[in-house]
């Protein structure tokens, strides 16, 4: 199948050769508990009853003051819901459960060290750490309502503890994934104009402690030179008392958490009662252009959203022990390891590593000792565990009654395995689709009433219509075997409400593709455009086939080809960088870089390593190429654009499609012959795809 054909053509034939899998059904003992056991609530959440529908989500928070509009259209697409609503979400996550359940454990924290204690902290002792942070952060910080604060911290209760303790005075936290440069985190301080930010010295990764607090000076740097100042940086340390890093602490600007918190151990912060839609966070994510947009969520909508897709889609009951095994630095973290599980007041576990240390038996340890029954993770992760050990989870006796799957498409192969061996046969899956800007779920089936089909997310989740469009803006019917891209129709209260500073951008990203009237004030000319290619199969499941923009999606996470390729170039030899997929056996996507260099200079291991080395200082570790490749010239189009989709066909020996068109065809061949015998010669060459790779990088790039 040519990479380069039109795309509609393409996938159409693509489709047609997917075997359409077999429906598993959840067991009795499962449908039997579960939250969601009444087939009622789709007609209760059916489209006639829209917007009203989304009440029963509202109705799960405790409200200072109760809404007196449900969902508000007159500035679309800048929806607000729950209008006239007051409430706040730490109080929502903490103090509400301090009457019915004060000792249950709120977070159980695993250390990766497997001889440091596990610490349970009950909602008690949550509601008092989180108060005293907040009294930190607004009296010692002088933060107020509507400030912004940067968090670049680790898997560390204090993460937690810090993001409800900004939410109870309505401070916007900004957490950046810790696994992220530096440089990116200075980035993002500077864009979200943060003059406070919270680190910590270290922590453990693979059984090295890592040094994390040099990442705040060189992120404070970077934001000085973006032209924003950072005054104060709070430093927890990894063991109180000790520094784990080698970087001196700044004078007057740096300082221990444990060396101030003291004097506010005992510090009561009332929660200040605010409007539905203030913002309760920002979540950076990556996008088409080099600079990352800030997904700005509010508290009311949000947080509804996230709490009822927790009860009805993640099955949890208070009484469970649910442990997403994501990073709270990404958003499956904020929503469905904090801000939905603690909403219902359950247990909600925390890892701090590497899910293979010491050993590939290390979850299933912990899901043992620890009487998880909810487990969440990603296809990266089961793949790894997998291969690490495919017989691992037999040897302990644990029991999950519920499982899920996101951040990339799964194969039916490996979602076989981790419903047989990793979840005995006994736990329903779901395998959510959903983003960053969305908040919480949109695709998935209801874990008790909807049958599970591997590589399949299943239906638009409740009160969410997903439509498939065609570039024209036609619907693509389900059942036609034709994939097209994946829309919703409405808004929805998870929906993020802006990009931070940058509306037009929210607007032109998700919007202006489909929208029917710019001027229309009605929600139904303003489809929400999500950016990943879908088909829909006759019974109303999508098969997600992953981003049609610029993004690569590497272990579930995404990064920009923009962003890849502007930290290559900041390298004095290159000229022009051009970052693409490679399918990746653990992974999902592994990125490869084609640089070509500027006259005079020549191809060798150190331009190589030196390309390697300014994207892991600019994005972070997570972005590290597999492979530099070094062109003499990038294949183009006549006007000059770079043709990512042809060198994409090359890393993974896949067809290249027509290059006639290009300015420079010869270059393609030349390119091909270096790049994949170079392949064979590291034992690189890859198994032949299956038809759902083969899609996936059809996907990709195709709305360049
Ligand atoms: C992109 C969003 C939201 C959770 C973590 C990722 C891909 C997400 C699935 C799934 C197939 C999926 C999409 C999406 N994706 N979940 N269940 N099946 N693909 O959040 O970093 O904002 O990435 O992840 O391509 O657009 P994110």
């Amino acid at each position: 199948m040519a990479i380069g054909e039109t795309a509609e053509v393409s996938e159409a034939q693509i489709a047609v050769h997917w075997r359409e899998e077999e429906y598993i059904q959840p067991s009795r003992r499962f449908t039997g508990q579960a939250n969601a056991s009444d087939p009622a609530i789709r007609e209760r959440f059916a489209e006639e009853n829209f917007p009203e529908c989304f009440r029963e989500y509202a109705d799960l928070l405790s409200w200072d003051r109760y809404w007196h509009t449900t969902l508000d259209t007159s500035n679309p697409p800048f929806w607000r819901w729950f209008v006239g609503g007051r409430l706040n979400a730490s109080y929502n996550c903490v103090d509400r459960h301090l009457e019915t359940r004060p000792n249950q454990a709120a977070l159980i924290w695993v250390p990766e060290p497997e001889a440091e204690a596990t610490q349970a902290i009950t909602y008690r002792e949550l509601y008092r750490r989180v108060n005293a942070f907040a009294s930190l952060l607004r009296d010692y910080c002088g933060l107020r309502t509507g400030d912004r604060v940067t968090f670049h911290l680790p898997m560390v209760p204090e993460l937690p503890v810090a993001m409800l303790a900004a939410a109870r005075l309505g401070i916007v936290h900004s957490q950046v994934f810790g696994g992220f440069s530096g440089n990116a985190c200075g980035e993002r301080i500077a864009d979200s104009q943060s003059r406070v930010l919270v680190t910590m010295d270290g922590y453990y990764r693979s059984g090295e402690l890592v040094d994390h607090k040099v990442k705040a000076d060189e992120a404070v740097a970077r934001a000085a030179e973006l032209g924003q100042k950072v005054d104060r940086v709070l430093v927890f340390r990894r063991h109180p008392g000790e520094y784990a890093s080698k970087t001196p602490m700044v004078e007057g600007r740096d300082v221990f958490v444990d060396d101030v918190i003291e004097e506010h151990q005992r510090a009561v912060v009332a929660p200040v009662s605010l409007p539905a839609e203030a913002p309760l966070f920002l979540m950076y994510t990556s996008g088409t252009t080099g600079r990352p947009k800030g997904a700005q969520h509010s508290i009311g909508g949000y947080l509804a959203y996230v709490t009822g897709t927790s009860k009805y889609y993640q099955d949890i009951h208070p009484g469970d022990t649910y442990w997403c095994m994501a990073d709270i630095g990404w958003i499956t973290g904020h929503s469905y390891i904090v801000y939905g599980p603690l909403s219902l007041g359950t247990t909600s576990v925390m890892y701090e590593g590497v899910p293979t240390y010491p050993d590939a038996g290390r979850p299933w340890r912990i899901a043992e000792r620890l009487g998880v029954n909810i487990f969440h993770t990603a296809p990266t992760s089961i793949r790894m565990l997998r291969k690490v050990g495919p017989d691992e989870p037999a040897k302990y006796d644990y029991h999950f009654k519920h499982m899920t799957t996101v951040g990339e498409p799964i194969e039916p192969d490996v979602w076989r395995w981790y419903h047989e061996v990793v979840g005995k046969g006994e736990a329903a899956i779901v395998d959510t689709w959903w983003q960053t800007e969305t908040g919480g779920f949109l695709g998935s089936t209801i874990p008790g009433l909807e049958p599970m089909k591997p590589g399949s997310c299943g239906p638009g989740a409740l009160g969410i219509y997903p439509i498939v469009y065609d570039e024209e803006g036609n619907e693509v019917p389900r059942g036609s075997g034709k994939a097209g891209n994946i829309c919703i129709r409405n808004p929805w209260p998870g929906i993020m409400q802006t990009v931070w500073g940058q509306p037009e951008r929210f607007v032109q990203t998700y919007y202006q593709k489909y929208c029917r009237n710019p001027q229309s004030k009605d929600w139904h000319d303003w489809p929400y455009f999500a950016g990943d290619g879908a088909v829909q199969a006759a019974d109303g499941y999508f098969r997600i086939l992953g981003r049609v923009d610029d993004v690569i999606n590497v272990a579930g996470h995404r990064l920009g080809t923009k962003e890849l390729e502007s930290a290559s170039i900041t390298v004095a030899e290159v000229a022009e960088a051009a970052a693409v997929p490679v399918i990746d056996e653990l992974r999902g996507k592994a990125v490869e870089m084609y640089i070509s260099l500027k006259p005079g200079f020549s191809a060798g291991a150190d331009v190589e390593e030196k390309v390697v080395h300014a994207i892991e200082s600019e994005i972070g570790k997570i972005a590290r190429p597999k492979n530099v490749w070094i062109v003499p010239d990038m294949p183009k189009t006549r006007s000059g654009k770079i043709m990512r989709r042809v060198i994409a066909g090359i890393s993974n020996f896949a067809d290249v499609g027509d290059i006639t068109t290009l300015a420079n065809p010869e270059v393609v061949e030349q390119i091909k012959h270096h790049v994949q015998s170079e392949k064979v010669a590291r034992g690189q060459v890859p198994r032949e795809l299956s038809a759902q790779e083969m899609s996936e990088l059809q996907a990709f790039g195709k709305a360049d």
